[in-house]
């Protein structure tokens, strides 16, 4: 656990542009700075990011929050996990007591698994430097390979030791619980399944990974959750890698190998190489290039692409030159391709793979080396595929074809006839015959999704579809809605002052000033309104205390609240566009709003309140339509008159504008 004042220090410290300066390219912009989003796909920034709030918000893509949800998102992190990275950030430190395994036993589940995680990966180092096997055998393969001492370190690499119980043993007596031990995937229990807790036998568990080099796993944030453990001998028979299998912390294809120690550089060069095994990341590293990562244990999948994306739009395909390296990297090329990235490949020499090859040469000869051969991914298909086309015309047809399919993927228009110029160029082919080809597939690609998704369709012609899909309504009087408009005036316009006028016990009007949040509550507690809205409520609870204190809340109190519902809430709130004037071109009704703030103080109260009735008018009538008996009638005609007086009052107060 976190104590409540470090975390109220990290709050204090994480400044947004800095914390977001790290990943998105920010620019100056009045009082603000904006960039493009990091959350969807853009060409024009509408990413804002507003130093003096300490919130972040996309006018594209709606996204927004404070540092420690940027984190949350942006690198998918729990919410201690953002906490954690940003102590580190700033040199907060965290003062967190050993744990005794009670403790152990009440944390959360996933907790519980990176905390095993993390002990096995301490383990496993402890073993490779600092016992008699781990020395003989583990340590001295890794530096037969060439790996250095502080790669080995960097990348906590470990040894597992032959002996099949040595680390679950070790775990138990340490008191670790054998369930997590099997959950995170470093013990195998085959005797049962899903056993009552605690109810597992230690005599029948044994390591996963015995006499094996281990490499871990890290996410994001750099928390170990899953290993890789690789065989020391050749032999046929048994597998060359072990690695954890899926867990609630490990979802193979959500994980990058390396990205963890690549993502600094990755952004800095605004690129990343993709290779094939752990030993390709730390031989690269060691070699000096550290924007590597790798999709280990898995054939490459959209949710890793999609994480580079996160960071950069370019990915360099770095594969061995065998069929195998070649087959992966043509499925590759088309699904970077997809994802709306630039792809470009390099194939080592047959033989080779950039493990070995960043062994055999210097710094400068790997880096010429990659400068020279990298190809663009149809320069790379094409000479790929041209010498078994020779002069063959049909064999031709087939490769441009080919080509052509994973242009039609790319889903920019602009990029994809960049590529076919490329392609009209090398092929020495027609360009708009090759266009005619990219729209013929793209056509028929539309129409096949169009089809599968909603049946068979006659008029598809368009390129893109779009089927709009109603939302539903979740809100079907409109309360909340006005709910919503209070609490944002309150929030955004809370202490500014008003003059109003009273009357004084003699009937003479007096002027008074007070606060527009005293307008809001004295309006509203005449009818002991209650939102909707619990977060709504909260806030509205929070101004009555702070003006019964004398002292209105404070924003950051809401911004940084621990319940995410009321800091998203407000940050959505105090970001809205037609309230911040300097955001921007989104200020159309900020004016308005703000100068004739007593007029839209009462003109939301009132339309709240009339909403109120509208819904008791409706509830009312349907008890008049089931009333049982002459008296139940007559009761609900008396309230229904009252209520429609009630409506006509609030239709005149808000100038006739009828409300329903
Ligand atoms: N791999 C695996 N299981 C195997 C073989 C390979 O999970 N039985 C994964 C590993 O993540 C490995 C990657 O595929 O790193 C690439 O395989 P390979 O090129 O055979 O291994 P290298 O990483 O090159 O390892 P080494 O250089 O030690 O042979
Ligand atoms: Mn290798």
């Amino acid at each position: 656990m976190i104590p409540k004042e470090t975390i109220d220090k990290i709050f204090d410290a994480a400044r947004i542009e800095e914390v977001v300066g790290d990943f998105v390219t920010l620019k100056k912009r009045g009082a603000n700075l904006l960039g493009l989003c990091p959350f969807h796909n853009e060409k024009t920034p509408s990413f804002t990011v507003s130093p003096a709030k300490g919130i972040y918000k996309c006018f594209g893509c709606g996204k927004a929050g404070n540092s420690v949800n940027f984190m949350m998102d942006h690198d998918q992190m729990t919410y201690p996990e953002a906490l954690r990275y940003l102590a580190g950030k700033y040199n907060i430190e965290i003062e967190e007591k050993e744990q005794t395994p009670e403790q152990l036993q009440s944390q959360n589940e996933r907790e519980s698994l990176f905390v095993v995680c993390a002990h096995a990966q301490k383990y496993f180092t402890n073993n490779l430097f600092h016992t008699d096997e781990g020395r003989s055998v583990g340590l001295s393969y890794f530096k037969e390979r060439g790996f250095r001492d502080d790669i080995i370190e960097k990348f906590q690499l470990g040894y597992a030791l032959e002996e099949r119980k040595a680390f679950t043993k070790d775990a138990l007596s340490k008191g670790y619980r054998l369930d997590y031990l099997v959950k995170a995937g470093l013990t195998i229990d085959k005797t049962q399944e899903n056993p009552e807790p605690g109810t597992r036998n230690p005599e029948l568990a044994f390591d996963r990974f015995a006499g094996r080099v281990i490499f871990p796993i890290h996410n994001v944030t750099g928390r170990p959750i899953a290993f890789g453990g690789r065989i020391l001998k050749t032999d046929k028979k048994l597998a060359k890698y072990i690695n954890s299998p899926e867990t609630d912390i490990y979802h193979k294809s959500n994980v990058l190998y390396g990205l963890f120690f690549a993502k600094k550089s990755i952004i800095a060069e605004d690129n990343c190489f993709l290779v094939e095994g752990y030993t390709d990341v730390v031989s690269m590293h060691q070699a000096g290039i550290e924007n590597v990562v790798a999709s280990s244990g898995t054939s490459l999948t959209v949710e890793q692409i999609r994480q580079i994306k996160r960071y950069t739009q370019n990915i360099t395909i770095l594969y061995d030159g065998d069929s195998a390296g070649i087959k992966a990297s043509f499925r590759g090329i088309d699904m970077i391709l997809e994802e709306g990235m630039n792809v470009k490949v390099l194939l080592f020499p047959d033989g080779d793979d950039p493990d070995s090859f960043s062994k055999r040469v210097s710094y400068e000869e790997l880096k010429k080396f990659i400068a020279d051969n990298t190809k663009d991914f149809i320069a790379f298909k094409t000479m790929m595929l041209y010498s078994e086309v020779s002069n063959d015309p049909i064999k031709r047809a087939n490769l441009i074809k080919d080509i052509v399919e994973s242009i039609a993927v790319i889903p920019e228009a602009i990029h994809r006839s960049v590529y076919i110029k490329e392609c009209s160029r090398l092929m020495e082919m027609d360009e708009q015959m090759l266009l005619n080809e990219l729209n013929r597939i793209r056509r028929k690609r539309v129409s096949d999704k169009y089809r599968s998704e909603s049946g068979p369709s006659e008029n598809v012609t368009s390129e893109e579809v779009v089927v709009e899909t109603p939302k539903e309504s979740i809100d079907p009087n409109g309360i909340e809605q006005q709910e919503r408009n209070i609490i944002r005036v309150l929030l955004n316009f809370g202490d500014r002052n008003l003059v109003v006028t009273n009357e004084d016990e003699n009937g003479e009007s007096v002027e008074a000033s007070i606060t527009a949040a005293e307008l809001i509550l004295h309006e509203l507690a005449q009818d002991n309104i209650i939102f909707k809205n619990q977060a709504y409520q909260f806030i509205y609870n929070s101004y009555s205390d702070g003006i019964a204190n004398g002292q209105l809340p404070d924003m950051n109190s809401f911004v940084n609240h621990d319940d995410v519902n009321i800091s998203k809430t407000v940050i959505d709130l105090v970001s809205s566009p037609y309230t911040l004037a300097e955001w921007g071109r989104h200020n159309i009704l900020v004016g308005t709003e703000e100068e004739n703030l007593k007029a839209t103080i009462y003109k939301y109260v009132n339309t709240l309140k009339a909403k109120y009735i509208q819904r008791m008018i409706d509830e009312n009538l349907k008890l008049l339509k089931d009333a049982a008996d002459e008296n139940e009638i007559i009761m609900f005609q008396q309230k229904q008159k009252q209520l429609d007086e009630a409506k006509s009052y609030f239709n005149n107060l808000l100038g006739r504008i009828i409300v329903k």
